[in-house]
């Protein structure tokens, strides 16, 4: 535990980005206590998931729960989760504690006095991946930032597991209508507050409009992201990223104040260039594939 990552040498998917990312050569060291020096060689995913015949949920671990519960919830392409499913998985995820994936405050990446030096970079890592849904973990510094993005077709379960950071989520007022990508476009404003671990899972929807959001690290974080269907250029499922805009600086409307507070104009922007992301081996408990 608590050995650096420094030195990575890796052909990483950024699950944000759908591109390949090289990661290796920076100046920069993580402290995630599971990640360990070492080259990470493409693999399958799930390989090194045993496979065996039941599940016995009584004595599944929370990590295998919030897999089982995976399975009811997403269920392919073009399906939309049902609301029992959604509500299963959110109280599974609402239970999930770091120690679940692997993951202590007492690590080093935690602590509120580990320094960054430049530009806070993120880091993540694939706990599991199959064609319906992806488990994936993020690890922000302290005023790192995963910049305003979206997902779409897909619904984001969202569960912060140690730190403390700000997230802000938008829904595009009409999300139908995109052929002018260079256009502000309207959003609702869903959430705009600062979330601190242990606390509740969020969900984002595909069918409220865009579901996009941003996180801003406050102290070191780890949030867990379940998205399915997984993020697929090939698919037309690639991340789009945005800039907001005040309501008020861009509208001649005569809203109220009340109003303003709760929309923002959005600008689809290239991929920012802070925005790149270390992937790193998953090293916490395994998921164990059922049949
Ligand atoms: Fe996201």
């Amino acid at each position: 535990m608590g050995i650096e990552a420094g030195g990575l040498v890796e052909q990483g998917r950024d699950p944000h980005h759908s591109k390949v990312n090289v990661v290796g050569g920076h100046n920069h060291h993580h402290h995630v206590g599971y990640m360990r020096s070492k080259v990470i060689k493409k693999r399958k995913y799930c390989s090194r998931n045993r496979k065996v015949k039941h599940s016995d949920s009584d004595s599944d671990s929370a990590l295998q729960q919030v897999f089982v519960s995976c399975r009811d919830v997403f269920k392919g392409l073009g399906t939309v989760p049902l609301p029992h499913h959604v509500h299963k998985l959110c109280s599974i995820l609402d239970k999930l504690r770091p120690e679940d994936v692997g993951l202590s405050s007492d690590m080093q990446f935690f602590k509120p006095k580990n320094e960054v030096k430049g530009t806070p970079r993120v880091t993540y890592t694939t706990i599991y991946q199959c064609n319906n849904f992806s488990l994936c973990c993020f690890f922000i510094p302290a005023t790192g930032v995963i910049p305003l993005h979206n997902h779409p077709g897909m619904t984001v379960f969202s569960k912060l597991l140690l730190g403390k950071m700000h997230i802000k989520s938008y829904d595009l007022v009409d999300p139908i209508n995109n052929s002018d990508a260079s256009q502000l476009r309207l959003a609702k404003l869903k959430a705009d507050s600062v979330f601190t671990a242990p606390c509740n899972s969020s969900v984002l929807y595909p069918t409220t409009g865009g579901n996009i959001h941003a996180f801003t690290a406050i102290t070191p974080c780890a949030v867990l992201d379940v998205i399915g269907p997984p993020y697929s250029k090939q698919d037309g499922r690639d991340c789009s990223y945005y800039k907001d805009h005040p309501y008020a600086a861009c509208s001649n409307a005569a809203g109220t104040e009340e109003e303003g507070d709760c929309y923002g104009w959005l600008e689809e922007i290239e991929v920012p260039e802070n925005s790149e992301m270390d992937g790193i081996e998953y090293l916490g408990p395994q998921i164990i594939e059922t049949i």
